[in-house]
């Protein structure tokens, strides 16, 4: 392993009666809350009015900032800080998905900043203070409720960065699976591949001695991959949708990585292609994932192949290490596929125009992924494989 410090001092407070804990969560910071919402799922689903009924009911001053976007975007942030600035507000609560609260975590910094917002985002300048804010988490993908990433898009230059810092990490989060039951078909599909995708992001590693951490990466695949057809049948099944929840907070919370740096290319260049083209995070993961593998898998075939006979079951009777691993590759290409995830960018109306362009931005900070550092020539051979 790398040498490494941990710390996540997030408050989970998980499970079906949770929501009963807010205002108490809330008040420890203040009387005075910003509540921040995407484009309306809560209001559709009884969220919304069972938040602001219970904020009501304790007596706080409540602000609200809707429209968050998938994708956020700098510009929504900077709305929010400035609610925040001109109301004095003591604490935010970010009640969505990821991009929710990712924006939340934007917001809570740029409050205490005078300049922009994005100077944050591109680490111009590290946010010295912060507004503190919990989460109520409606979808299980990103990992955001307990950990300090933030993603967000600067939608003038069509750049999408993530950023971070011990000031990102939520107070608390609430994970009621209830409140996770109506996200629909694709986007439960998405964050399944989301999820997933931050597990093989932490897996292809070039540390050595870390059987804790690889076990515990192949555990949780092999366990959202036994529950989530299940879950596709049923949307509605409390303990398939408490099973995906728990694994996304898992997937992403920092205890399967300890002592690796893991890889991260993929995320980088999906992030290059959504932030040129506005897709699902997780749909342009669902495309990309498979095709990295193939281009990385001479790095460290064993590795490669351990996860085809760990995770997907591949029999390594009378076969080539090499492959095995293709057939995992194959295996997972297939099993997003019959959950109904994207194969190609084509999927999105994404054709070769703009290719060099996303490949430029994936570079744009050195070479992307730490198991493999692939040049911009690597990066556009996995898009064309992509196409
Ligand atoms: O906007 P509303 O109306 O709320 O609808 C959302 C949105 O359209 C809907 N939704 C959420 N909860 C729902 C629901 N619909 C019905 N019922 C519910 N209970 O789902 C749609 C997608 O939501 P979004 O928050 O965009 O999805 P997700 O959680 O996948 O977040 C994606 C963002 O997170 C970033 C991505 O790049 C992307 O910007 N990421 C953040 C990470 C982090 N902070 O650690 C890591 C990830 O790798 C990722 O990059
Ligand atoms: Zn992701």
């Amino acid at each position: 392993m790398n040498d490494f410090v941990f710390q996540n001092p997030v408050k989970l407070i998980f499970g079906k009666d949770q929501m009963k804990r807010l205002p108490g969560e809330l008040k420890v910071f203040g009387d005075k809350v910003l509540v921040v919402y995407g484009g309306g799922s809560i209001k559709a689903n009884g969220i919304y009015d069972e938040v602001m009924n219970s904020l009501n009911d304790a007596g706080m001053e409540v602000y609200e900032l809707s429209g968050v976007e998938p994708n956020p975007r700098v510009s929504t942030a900077e709305k929010g800080a400035s609610i925040c600035k001109e109301k004095d507000i003591d604490v935010i609560l970010a009640v969505g998905g990821g991009s929710v609260i990712d924006c939340t975590k934007l917001i809570a910094s740029a409050a205490k900043y005078d300049g922009d917002a994005w100077d944050l985002v591109t680490k111009k300048t590290v946010a010295k203070d912060a507004i503190p804010f919990g989460t109520i988490l409606t979808l299980a993908a990103t990992g955001s409720e307990m950990n300090a990433g933030s993603v967000i898009t600067n939608e003038e230059t069509q750049e999408k960065f993530g950023w971070g810092g011990p000031l990102n990490f939520p107070k608390f989060s609430i994970l009621d699976p209830t409140n996770t039951m109506t996200v629909p078909e694709n986007h439960t599909v998405y964050g399944i591949v989301d999820m997933m995708s931050h597990i093989f992001e932490q897996y292809f590693h070039s540390a050595k001695n870390t059987p804790v951490q690889d076990e515990m990466c192949e555990g949780v695949l092999r366990a959202i991959i036994e529950t989530a057809p299940k879950l596709l049948e049923n949307l509605e099944s409390y303990d398939h949708r408490e099973t995906i929840l728990y694994a996304g907070t898992m997937g992403l919370n920092g205890f399967l990585g300890m002592g690796n740096a893991g890889d991260w290319a993929s995320h980088g260049i999906e992030h290059a292609i959504s932030a040129v083209y506005d897709i699902p995070h997780a749909g342009g993961l669902a495309i990309l994932f498979p095709h990295w593998m193939r281009h990385n898998l001479h790095v460290d075939p064993e590795r490669f192949a351990r996860l085809a006979i760990n995770v997907f079951h591949v029999d390594p009777q009378g076969k080539t290490t090499e492959d095995i691993a293709n057939e995992g590759i194959e295996a997972l290409r297939k099993f997003w596929t019959e959950l109904g995830a994207p194969e190609k960018l084509s999927y999105y109306q994404i054709d070769e125009s703009k290719l060099e362009l996303m490949a430029e931005k994936a570079v744009v900070k050195g070479p992307v992924g730490n198991f493999n550092p692939l040049s911009k020539d690597a990066v556009l051979s996995i898009l064309k494989a992509s196409l």
